[in-house]
């Protein structure tokens, strides 16, 4: 998704610029580019590519002297990926450039109307509108055509903006796309994400919606978009600048998969009290959550995979009825709710556009949202009537990992809450079951001290065309995730399928020494899970089989079989998911991929 930060103050703007995009670059994006104003003429430099182009084009930001200036990666949604598509836009006498992150829906109106006033366009994007428009209504006071600006569009934006007669100046604006300002000792900075920020300052400001910015070398002044000046207090971060770099690892992927550990420890351990699930979180009475009647589960991508997972651990423990539901297809399905419905959303950037609009359709009708989400201060965050956070830290790498298993974590507790008030399980299990939990972080590490074995198996398959996933049960839940971590990172071509579904369709894609990985967790669908693994396997099938230890039987309808450690039988997604995380990871580098950034993926999808 696309990035955007801004700098003015003492030092040169560019560098600025320039190192904060990197920091960006895990938000995905096809170009880049920086307006930087030498205090009479805003120069624009911006090109298709990585941002090692725009360095390469600037000089490492030389060529554009000045310290006042905005930078952006795109992720393209309005026109290609381009040089003319890439940010900033101009207005036609150059004397106003915008970034902008979001989508302008009503721009081809705008676009018409504004055409019809004498302006040409010059690029296929949303985004040039709001130039043209900040020049029809810039009559010297920013303020008022950007607020202007605001009551005409409609959709979504983080804008920054700069006008070349207002040389000590930065604007910025933001509806439904984040943005956060941040201030340093030598100047003011706005950006899309905390990381961008972090090097020169941690106090930072969380920009709300229709929130309009005014950014000086020494001030920071917000107003709403009446205009009016508003007092708000920065939020000091705690991260570790070296928490948002790869610490030694090849790639992120690789550091957050080794992050796990701690990651689960991190959510879990402040959780758990003198033996006993506190979410201090939560702010549900035993008898609310007796009422419950329903719940739906509602998210994108990884996090959905959790959700499928959660569906099995909720109604088996709490035997209160799951639904589970992609957050683009929840949003346009009209459920049924009743007073007693809990939506829960789950989400690692809390800004995915689709879980936050199912969000808001589930508030309109009055339903209780709790988010489980990653990013502190996010819009999914701020908007759910509660919200537990997954304490995985900055996660980098498009491909979600450790914040995928601190959600299965919250999901965990939070069923065993339910089930404890519900009185559907007892003392003894829930003791039991928090043992086990306790036990995960080791166990997790002890699987990924094998990792050389499956890097050896993994090299097997670089060059495989489709390789398939079965699973019953929860073990289907994992398959879901193995399947999309192999295909989002090495491109190759891969399904999950539930077990039993097999002869319905895929085993009809089987041949000759196909890739086959069974997940068989769980031990009441053991034995059907060994049918369907004979079933492929005859026909050509090679077995990759993911068990728990003590299953040797396994062994006979397998090729090739990786143990997991003893766990509840409703956690063993936090195990199985490992070694498929690093199949997935060895396939894609043994291909040479891109492995953090994926073709057109994004971590953070902020459009529909
Ligand atoms: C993108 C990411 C996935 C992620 C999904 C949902 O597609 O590439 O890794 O699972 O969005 O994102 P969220 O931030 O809502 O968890």
């Amino acid at each position: 998704m696309c990035g955007i930060v801004g700098y003015i103050g003492k030092q040169q703007a560019a560098p600025v610029l320039l190192d904060g995009l990197a920091k960006l670059e895990y938000r995905g994006y096809d170009s880049a580019g920086m307006a930087v104003s030498d205090g009479a003429t805003i120069r624009v430099t911006k090109a298709r590519g990585r941002l090692k182009v725009l360095n390469e084009l600037t000089h490492g930001g030389e060529l554009l002297p000045g310290h006042c200036g905005i930078g952006h990666t795109r992720w393209a949604t309005h026109g290609i990926p381009s040089d003319k598509n890439a940010h900033p836009h101009l207005n036609e006498s150059e004397t106003i450039a915008v970034v902008h992150n979001g989508i302008i829906e009503n721009y081809l109106k705008l676009k018409k109307n504004l055409e019809e006033k004498g302006y040409h366009f010059s690029s296929d994007t949303d985004t040039e509108v709001v130039a043209h428009l900040l020049d029809y209504y810039y009559k010297g006071d920013p303020l008022d055509a950007i607020r202007r600006v605001m009551h005409r569009v409609e959709g979504s934006y983080a804008l920054g903006i700069m006008f070349s007669d207002r040389p000590g100046e930065m604007y910025a604006a933001r509806k439904d796309s984040p943005l956060i300002a941040g201030q340093a000792s030598d100047g003011n900075l706005i950006a899309s994400d905390v990381p961008a920020v972090l090097k020169y300052t941690r106090d930072v400001y969380f920009i709300q919606n229709e929130e309009i910015l005014c950014l000086k070398e020494d001030s920071l002044k917000f107003f709403n978009i009446d205009g009016e000046e508003l007092a708000k207090e920065p939020v000091t971060i705690q991260w570790d600048v070296s928490a948002a770099e790869k610490a030694g690892y090849e790639h992120f992927m690789m550091k957050e998969i080794y992050e796990q550990p701690k990651a689960v420890t991190d959510t879990l351990s402040p959780r758990i009290k003198d033996g006993k699930i506190e979410i201090e979180e939560l702010n549900m009475t035993d008898e609310e959550i007796r009422q419950i009647s329903k719940i739906y589960i509602v998210a994108c991508g990884s996090a959905y995979h959790t959700g499928v997972s959660a569906k099995y651990v909720f109604e088996g423990l709490a035997r209160i009825p799951v639904e589970v539901d992609l957050a683009s297809e929840f949003r346009y399905r009209d459920p049924i709710f009743d007073e007693h419905t809990l939506l829960i959303v789950v989400s690692q950037s809390g800004e995915t556009a689709d879980t936050l609009a199912a969000l808001r359709e589930a508030k309109k009708q009055g339903v209780r949202v709790l988010g489980i989400v990653n990013v502190v201060g996010s819009s999914i965050a701020r908007e759910a009537d509660d919200v537990i956070y997954t304490w995985a830290g900055p996660e980098i790498a498009v491909a979600t990992t450790k914040a995928y298993s601190t959600q299965l974590i919250v999901e965990y507790l939070l069923a065993m809450k339910f089930a404890q008030a519900r009185g559907t399980v007892t003392e003894d299990t829930i003791h039991e079951m928090i043992e086990d939990l306790k036990k995960l972080p080791e166990q997790i590490e002890m699987l990924l001290d094998h990792k050389e074995k499956i890097q050896r198996f993994a090299n097997r398959y670089i060059a495989a065309k489709d390789i398939f996933f079965i699973g019953r049960g929860l073990d289907y839940a994992i398959s879901l995730e193995g399947s999309l971590k192999l295909k989002e990172i090495s491109y190759i071509h891969s399904e999950a399928y539930a077990a039993g579904e097999l002869k319905h369709g895929t085993i009809s894609l089987i041949e000759e020494g196909t890739l086959v990985a069974a997940v068989l967790t769980q031990e009441d669908l053991y034995k059907k899970m060994i049918s369907n693994m004979v079933e492929v396997r005859t026909r050509g099938a090679f077995i990759l089989a993911v068990t728990v230890v003590g299953n040797t039987e396994v062994e006979k309808a397998a090729d090739y079989v990786i143990y997991i450690p003893k766990t509840n039988k409703y956690f063993t997604n936090s195990l199985a998911v490992i070694p498929l995380q690093l199949f997935g990871y060895y396939v894609a580098v043994g291909k040479g991929c891109d492995v953090d950034k994926p073709r057109n993926l994004a971590k953070s999808v902020t459009v529909e």
